[in-house]
Order: C-alpha cells, then structure tokens, then sequence
C-alpha cells in the first residue's frame, strides 16, 4: 500500500505537478482536509476523481489555485465584496463561487454556470500547486480525499485508507502531517448581491459580515446548488453516531474535556475547545471504526464560531440514525 506515498521535497513537488500534467491523480495536504487533485482542464484525469471516489458526476469540482492572481483565469466576474473576502481570508479555509469563465467547463461544474474556487493555506498545497502552474498547469480540482459520503481524511495515511484499492501505480498522496482546521472549507456563493453560505467552516458568518458590511443571506434548502457535502447523509461513520445522549456500557464517547465520562463507557476524545473538537473530529469517527464500536455518542459544543460547522458536519454524519 506505500507505494503511492511521497515526502514533500521541492523535487518531489516538481515530479508531483508533472504527475497532475500526464493525468494522473495526486493527493495532497490543505489546512482543511486533504484533497484528491487532478488537472481541472483534463476531462479524463477529472472522470478519474469520481472512479476513485464513487461520486456521482454531476457534482461539481473546487478549483484550487496558487494564489488570488489566477482567478481572471477561472470567473467572469467578481463582485466587490468577492475581492474583499478574497484578500482577506486567502491562502485560507474558504472556497468562493462565482460565475465561470470558460475554461471552467461542465465536468468540473456540474453543469452549472458557477465555478468554486479556493486558495488553500498549506505550505504543501501552495508548493504544489505553484510548481503546477509552472510547467503550465491552471488549476487543481481536488474534492475530499474519501470515498463518497465517507468521513473526510486529514492524515495521508487516512487517504491510503480511503482509496488505496482504487489508485492507479502513477497515482501519488503527498504526505505533508495532520490537517491543522479539520473540516471542510467554507462555501460561500458570491454570485448575488450579498455572500450566501453554502457550506459552513472556519470563516464563519460573523467574520463575512464584519468584514464586508452586509448581511449573509441564508441558504435555502432546496436550491438549485448542488453542495454534496449537504446531502442528508455525509461525513459517516461505519459507527452509529448518536449526539447529546447519554451512553450505555460499550458505546464510544467523545465531548469537551470538561464532560465526565460514564461508567465502561470509551472515552474517544476529549479537546478542550471547539478549535481542537474540529481538528480532531474526523480521525475519531475514525478510531471509532478502527475499534469497531457500534455506536458513538458525541457531545455536541455550543457557540457560533466553528462550532455551527462542527454540528452541520455531525447532523449529516448522524444522519442514518434518524433514517432508520
Ligand atoms: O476544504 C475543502 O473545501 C476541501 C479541500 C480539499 O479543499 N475540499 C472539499 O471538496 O471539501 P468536496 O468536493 O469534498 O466538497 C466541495 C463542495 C461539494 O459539496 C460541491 O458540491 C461544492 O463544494 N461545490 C463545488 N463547486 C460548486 C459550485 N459551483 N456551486 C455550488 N457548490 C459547489
Ligand atoms: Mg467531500
């Protein structure tokens, strides 16, 4: 299984972008979570990232790009507040859509005239994706590094056990440590005449309205926009994830470290605050499959910073509890 894995020396970076430009598949590091790039103007290295994920075509692509310069390449336009968030948040954990231009075509799309587009902070990301833009490369589509509905990976070695059965020999997965955020960037649409948020991560709502002077519009559930990362179902488990209950003898737990931990009860992880509950999330729900736990009882945390991601991403993980 080691073999796709790779260290991040420059070499490493320049042999990694050639990779992306012979079509091949190369999973890397975000602040987030980690990606599974490919060339974002190759339809055939693109096909490849739904073979590997087992995702429906139809849902569309991030474009990451090296730096807020390419964005004339991938949207038409950008409205005011755009560029606000743009040099404010960028390399950060934030992803815009806006209307595309025409290299931004309907297999990274989904169909759609928009285009999300994201400049990560991460050392390796950034290296990478440079090192692609100079041997000509325009941008990296790069989904979560899981299969489909699957929780997120922020370790490489979560990736190689996402995907390995299903990478090709020339397929890489850059090893660059621990993701530092934890969830998935925020989606914000920036296609009307206030930001809506598709998606919420570490920018949050205040932090948009504060720094563009408008108010963010809700989403509506039922629209038009196709966010995968939305369906009922996502982020899950083999584990039955029950929140704010009360475990029973032999389920796992994970809550802030001030919550006590019950009688022969697995006490999975305790962070001490939401910043760390986000950053750790995902590799519990991990552990807890690693164990073989049936069920998992998490303590949800209060607040509006990055904790309203924290309880979208836990709604949808424990999404098959309520379905069945
Ligand atoms: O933090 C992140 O955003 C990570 C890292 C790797 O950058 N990427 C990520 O990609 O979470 P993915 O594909 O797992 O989730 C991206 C979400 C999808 O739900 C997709 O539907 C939505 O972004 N999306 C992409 N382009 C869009 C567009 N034009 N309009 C609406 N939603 C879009
Ligand atoms: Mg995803």
């Amino acid at each position: 299984m080691r073999q796709f894995l790779s260290n991040c020396t420059a070499d490493a970076m320049a042999s990694a972008a050639k990779r992306l430009i012979a079509g091949d598949l190369v999973a890397f590091p975000t602040e987030t979570v980690y990606g599974l790039g490919a060339d974002a103007t190759n339809s055939k290295a693109v096909a490849r990232i739904y073979s590997v994920k087992g995702r429906p075509s139809d849902h569309p692509l991030i474009v990451h790009i090296a730096s807020m310069d390419r964005m004339s390449d991938w949207v038409r336009e950008m409205p005011e507040y755009a560029i606000k968030l743009a040099r404010e948040f960028w390399p950060g954990p934030m992803t815009l859509v806006l209307k595309r231009s025409e290299i931004a075509q309907d297999f990274i799309t989904g169909n759609q005239d928009t285009v999300g587009v994201r400049v990560p902070d991460h050392v390796v990301a950034l290296a990478l994706l440079e090192a692609f833009e100079k041997v000509g490369g325009k941008g990296v589509a790069a989904p979560s590094a899981n299969r489909f509905g699957h929780v997120s990976p922020t370790t490489a070695a979560a990736v190689i056990e996402e995907l390995a059965n299903y990478l090709s020999k020339d397929d890489l997965v850059l090893d660059g440590g621990a993701c530092a955020v934890g969830v998935e960037s925020t989606i914000i649409d920036c296609t009307g005449f206030s930001p809506r948020v598709l998606r919420p991560g570490a920018v949050t709502t205040k932090m948009i309205e504060k720094l563009t002077d408008l108010k963010v519009v809700k989403n509506i559930s039922g629209a038009e926009i196709r966010v995968s990362g939305t369906l009922d179902i996502h982020y899950a488990p083999k584990a039955n994830v029950i929140l704010d209950a009360i475990p029973s003898e032999g389920d796992g737990l994970m809550a802030l470290i001030d919550i006590e931990t019950p009688k022969n009860v697995f006490r999975l992880a305790s962070p001490v605050d939401n910043n760390e509950f986000a950053n750790i999330l995902y590799a519990t729900l991990r552990l807890a499959d690693r164990l073989k736990l049936k069920n998992i009882v998490i303590i949800q945390p209060h607040g509006n910073d990055l904790a309203i991601a924290i309880r979208d991403r836990l709604k949808r993980a424990a999404a098959r509890e309520i379905e069945n």
